[in-house]
C-alpha cells in the first residue's frame, strides 16, 4: 500500500461507506420532504467504472478492508450487482455489505449474495402499516418485510434492522422491533436520530435518547453487558435475556463514539468526507476526470483524512449541520 488513511488523532479509516445514488423510494419524514430533493444530475454521478476504480484505490493502496454501499437507496442503482462483482473480486479482498430500506431485496438478494454481497443491514422503524405509511409516505411495509425474509434466505448474515426513534410517532415500538427481530433471527439496532435531515427539523429535546431506549426495552426483556469487543462500531450492543441474542443502540448524539471512528465516505459524486459532519469535501471525481493516476487518488484521499475532525461537534454551540442531507451523505 502507499500508507493508510491515518488522521492527526492516530485513527485509522479501514471502513469505506460508498453512497451509490441520492434518489430513495421512500420519502421518510426525518429525512426527505414529500416532494423528494434536487437530485443529482446523470453527468455528476460516478459511474460503475468510477466507483470501482475509487474503491479499488482504497482497497489496493490505502489499506480499506470492508466496503459498504449506501444511498439514498442503493438497490435502485442499475449496476449495483456489477459493482459488488468487482469490489468482491478486489485483493485482498474486502468484505462487503449493503445498508438499504429492503424495498426489492427479496429478488435481487439472490444475486447479489452470488455476486459477493456478505451481509445487509435493513431500515424499518415501525411494524405497524399505518404509522409505516405515514413516516415513510409510502404503502411498503409488506415489501420491507419480503426483503428482510428474501435477505436472510438467501444467506446474508446477519441480517441487521435499523430503526430510528422518534417521539409521538414510534417510541413506543422498541419492545415490539425486539420480539419481531428475535423471532426473525435479526439483529435489531435502536438508533439515536441525528441532526441530518433535509428540512433542518431535528431537535435535540425531542430526539429519542439511548438512555430511554434502554429503559423501554428493559420493560420487557433482561439486557446484560455484552462481552464482545465493540471495536469502531457505531452500536453498542446488550445481550437479550442472558444471550446468545443481543440489540444494540446506536447513541451517535449522548454516547458519541468518534474516538474510535474508523470510516471514511464517498458519495455518489465522487466527493471523499472524512466525517458523515464534515464541513469540507475532497473532489475526487474532478482528479479522476482529469487524469489523475492512482498513486494521486490515493495521495489526495490521505489528504482529506488527515484534516479529519476530532468529533461531530452536535454540542458545540458553533454546530453547524452539514449542508448535504444524509441522502446524499450516505449515512
Ligand atoms: P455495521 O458494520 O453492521 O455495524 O454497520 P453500521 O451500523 O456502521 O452501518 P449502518 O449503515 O447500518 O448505519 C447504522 C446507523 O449508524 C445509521 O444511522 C448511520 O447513520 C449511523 N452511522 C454509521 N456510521 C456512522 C458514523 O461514522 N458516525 C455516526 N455518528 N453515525 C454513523
Ligand atoms: N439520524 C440517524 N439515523 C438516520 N438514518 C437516516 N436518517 C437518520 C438520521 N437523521 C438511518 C436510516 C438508515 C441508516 C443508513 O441511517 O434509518 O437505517
Ligand atoms: Fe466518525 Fe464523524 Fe461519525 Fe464521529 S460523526 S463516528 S467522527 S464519521
Amino acid at each position: 500500500t502507499d500508507g493508510v488513511l491515518v488522521d492527526r488523532y492516530g485513527r485509522v479509516a479501514r471502513d469505506l461507506r460508498v453512497s451509490l445514488t441520492d434518489k430513495c423510494n421512500l420519502r421518510c419524514t426525518y429525512c426527505m420532504p414529500a416532494e423528494g430533493l434536487p437530485w443529482l444530475a446523470g453527468p455528476e454521478l460516478l459511474t460503475d467504472e468510477e466507483i470501482v476504480r475509487l474503491v479499488r484505490v482504497a482497497v489496493e493502496r490505502l489499506g480499506v478492508t470492508e466496503v459498504r454501499f449506501t444511498g439514498g437507496e442503493p438497490l435502485i442503482r442499475p449496476g449495483l450487482v456489477g459493482i459488488v462483482t468487482a469490489v468482491a473480486a478486489l485483493q485482498p479482498r474486502p468484505r462487503v455489505s449493503l445498508t438499504t430500506n429492503g424495498i426489492g431485496l427479496d429478488r435481487l438478494a439472490p444475486a447479489l449474495r452470488a455476486a459477493g454481497l456478505d451481509r445487509v443491514n435493513v431500515s424499518l422503524d415501525t411494524l405497524d402499516p399505518g404509522r409505516f405509511d405515514r413516516l415513510t409516505r409510502r404503502p411498503r411495509l409488506d415489501a420491507v418485510l419480503a426483503g428482510l425474509a428474501g435477505a436472510k434466505a438467501a444467506g446474508l448474515s446477519p441480517v441487521k434492522i435499523n430503526s430510528v426513534l422518534m417521539r409521538g410517532v414510534n417510541e413506543d415500538e422498541a419492545p415490539a422491533l425486539l420480539r419481531f427481530a428475535l423471532d426473525h433471527d435479526y439483529q435489531l439496532r435502536i438508533i439515536e436520530q441525528m441532526p441530518l435531515d433535509a428540512q433542518h427539523g431535528w431537535d435535540r429535546s425531542t430526539m429519542v435518547t439511548a438512555e430511554e431506549i434502554l429503559a423501554s426495552l428493559r420493560t420487557a426483556f433482561d439486557l446484560s453487558a455484552d462481552p464482545a469487543e465493540r471495536g469502531a462500531a457505531p452500536a453498542e450492543t446488550w445481550l437479550v435475556d442472558g444471550g446468545p441474542a443481543r440489540v444494540g443502540v446506536i447513541a451517535s448524539v449522548t454516547r458519541p463514539f468518534c474516538g474510535d471512528c474508523d470510516r471514511t465516505r464517498l458519495t455518489a459524486d465522487g466527493q471523499v468526507r472524512a466525517c458523515l459532519f464534515a464541513t469540507e469535501e475532497s473532489d475526487l471525481r474532478a482528479a479522476l476526470r482529469g487524469g489523475a493516476d492512482d498513486e494521486e487518488l490515493a495521495r489526495r484521499w490521505r489528504t482529506a483524512m488527515w484534516g479529519k475532525r476530532a468529533g461531530h461537534g452536535i454540542d458545540d454551540p458553533t454546530f453547524l449541520q452539514p449542508t448535504r442531507p444524509m441522502s446524499a451523505i450516505g449515512g
